[in-house]
């Protein structure tokens, strides 16, 4: 095991000791109706915020691909739990629901789901209807996530930027003024939706900071896009484990 395999061991090992401490089970309680996440990685996402508040990593947290709000939720919450000041919360999504999958990429776990509610998979940029119905209940409006920021968390709303739209157009889009990010959440679960944010939000990820692949270890195309961008850039850091879909690298100093 290498030095930074280690250190994820050991994080992991943490995380374990952390998961049921009072804090973090209050906040994960407060987000639990508005996230997708699994337990492990709500508990990792609230270390990884307390870790970046206890050793100063300057940036925003940013999460592609926000649901209901219930990630950059506990973001929220982390946040004002450990840190002196507020940090600047983006918010990408569409808020009408997830845009087709692209057969040639995104593999066969995509192309089954969403042909089970009969929608495209040519990679359109047009919202699957009845996916989010279907496996979650129902998408993730922007009404929801301001519901949850602003009114039942009460983090102040001028902190917080909505990024309303396809990836493909908000990210390029406005990229050029989110400076710089200490935690970089990707959750878009395709190869193009993931490969747009790295393309243009790896580099303002700080020396030290985090990025998380949600969906890394369930969907192809996800996973295809995180390691030709890795390979492409010569990214070295250790692909940590948070549990069998949730990956992430610390971006190195
Ligand atoms: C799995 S959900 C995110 C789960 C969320 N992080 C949570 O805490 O439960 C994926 C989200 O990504 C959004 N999304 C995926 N690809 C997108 C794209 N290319 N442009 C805009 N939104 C996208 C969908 O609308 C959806 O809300």
């Amino acid at each position: 095991m290498d030095g930074i395999s280690k250190f994820w061991a050991w994080w992991r090992g943490r995380d374990r000791m952390m998961a049921g401490s009072a804090e973090i089970e209050e906040d994960i309680a407060r987000v639990r109706a508005f996230t997708m996440l699994t337990h492990p990685r709500l508990v990792n996402l609230h270390r990884q915020v307390e870790t970046c508040e206890k050793r100063k990593i300057p940036g925003a947290f940013v999460e592609c691909g926000t649901w209901k709000g219930g990630a950059v939720g506990l973001m929220a919450l982390a946040n004002l739990r450990h840190g002196k000041a507020r940090r600047i919360l983006h918010l990408f999504d569409s808020f009408e629901g997830i845009p087709e999958p692209d057969a040639a990429v995104d593999g066969s776990l995509a192309v089954e789901q969403v042909r089970s509610v009969q929608g495209g998979v040519d990679g359109r940029l047009v919202a699957v209807q009845g996916l989010y119905e279907k496996f979650a209940g129902s998408v993730g409006t922007l009404e929801d996530n301001r519901r949850l920021l602003e009114k039942e968390i009460g983090y102040p709303a001028e902190f917080i930027r909505y990024h309303r739209g396809w990836f493909q157009e908000t990210v390029p889009a406005d990229a050029g003024a989110i400076g710089s990010i200490a935690i970089l959440r990707l959750d878009g679960d395709w190869y193009a939706s993931t490969k747009v944010c790295l393309d243009h939000l790896y580099p303002r990820v700080v020396p030290g900071g985090f990025v998380i692949v949600d969906d890394y270890g369930t969907y192809e195309g996800c996973r295809k896009a995180v390691d030709e961008y890795r390979e492409a850039k010569g990214i070295r850091s250790a692909l940590g484990k948070i549990d069998s879909s949730a990956y992430a690298w610390v971006k190195k100093k």
